[in-house]
C-alpha cells in the first residue's frame, strides 16, 4: 500500500532531501511540496495527502502543525524550536482525534542513541551539562535535541547535583540552563550537527558524543516515522519511541 506524502518547507535543506529520499521509497508517493507563502490546508486537500513532513522554521512549526491536525492528517514534524507547552498542546489535539503523528528533534539513530546512552548515565552521575554545536545558518539555540536531552536526562537522574556557588563573570558564561541542565550552544561553519554530553563523577568523567556529518543521516528516521504515524493514534515526541 502506497502512503501518500506531502513535504511542508520543501525548497530547504532538509525539505529537499526529504524530498529525494521519498521519491526513492517504493512504499511512499510524493503528492506535494510546499513552500513559504503556500496554503499548507489547501494544498493538504488538493493533494490528499495522509502524511505531511515540515521540516520548515521555528516560528511557523506550531501553525503547521496545528493545520496538519486539523486536517486529519499525520504530522511527522521534524521542525525545532518549539515553545515550551506548544507540543502538549499538540499531543492534545491529536489525541482528541485519535491521530497518529510524530515530533521529532532529532531523526538520526545515533542521536536517538546517544540519548539513550545519556539517560542510563544520568542514574549514576548527578553532574551533567551539554554542548550543542550546529552550522551557522541554524536559526534557534538551544537546539532541539540539546533540550529533548536534559529532559529526558532531568527525568532519569536520580539525585541533584550538589548547589555550588558560582558568578558569571559574563553573561551566559555558564551556558542556558534547561531542565536545571546547563546547554552550551556552538555555531561555527565546517560543522553540520554534533552533540556531546558531559557527565562529571568522583574522579572521573564520561562523555557521549554524536556528530552527524550529512543530511542523508536524517532521512531513514523521517522514512520510519512515515511508514509508523499511519498507524498510531497519538502524537509522539521523539524517534525514539518508534524505534
Ligand atoms: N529533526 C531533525 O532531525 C532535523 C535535522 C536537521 C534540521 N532540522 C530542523 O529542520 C528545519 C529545517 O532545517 P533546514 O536546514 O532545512 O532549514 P532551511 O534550509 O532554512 O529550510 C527551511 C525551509 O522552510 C521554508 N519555510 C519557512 N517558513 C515556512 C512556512 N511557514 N511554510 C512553508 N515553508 C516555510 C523556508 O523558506 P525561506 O527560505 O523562504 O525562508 C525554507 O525553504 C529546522 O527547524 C531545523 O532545525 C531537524
Amino acid at each position: 500500500m502506497q502512503i501518500r506524502v506531502l513535504v511542508n518547507g520543501a525548497y530547504g535543506h532538509m525539505g529537499q532531501e526529504a524530498v529525494k529520499a521519498i521519491n526513492a521509497a517504493k512504499d511512499l508517493t510524493l503528492v506535494g511540496q510546499a513552500g513559504r507563502g503556500d496554503n499548507l490546508s489547501a494544498l493538504i486537500q488538493t493533494s490528499q495527502a495522509e502524511v505531511v513532513v515540515d521540516l520548515t522554521t521555528a516560528d511557523s512549526a506550531y501553525a503547521n502543525a496545528k493545520a496538519i491536525i486539523d486536517a486529519n492528517v499525520h504530522p511527522v514534524i521534524g521542525t525545532t524550536g518549539f515553545l515550551p507547552g506548544q507540543i502538549e498542546q499538540l499531543q492534545a489535539l491529536s489525541a482528541a482525534k485519535h491521530l497518529g503523528g510524530v515530533i521529532a528533534p532529532n531523526f538520526s539513530v545515533g542521536a536517538i542513541l546517544l540519548m539513550k546512552l545519556a539517560v542510563k548515565a544520568a542514574a549514576y552521575f548527578d553532574e551533567v551539562e551539554i554542548i550543542e554545536a550546529h552550522h551557522p545558518a541554524k536559526l534557534d539555540a538551544p537546539s532541539g535535541t540539546a533540550r529533548k536531552t536534559a529532559e529526558l536526562i532531568a527525568k532519569a537522574r536520580i539525585r541533584q547535583p550538589a548547589s555550588r556557588q558560582e558568578k558569571e563573570l559574563l553573561p551566559g558564561a555558564r551556558g542556558a540552563k534547561h531542565e536545571g541542565i546547563p546547554i552550551h550552544a556552538v555555531r561555527l561553519s565546517g560543522i553540520l550537527a554534533e552533540q556531546e554530553v558531559m557527565f562529571g563523577g568522583q574522579g572521573e568523567s564520561l562523555s557521549i558524543k554524536h556528530k552527524t556529518l550529512t543530511r542523508e543521516t536524517f532521512m531513514p528516521g523521517i522514512l520510519l516515522a512515515c511508514r509508523k504515524v499511519v498507524e498510531l493514534d497519538k502524537l509522539l515526541y521523539g524517534l525514539e519511541n518508534l524505534i
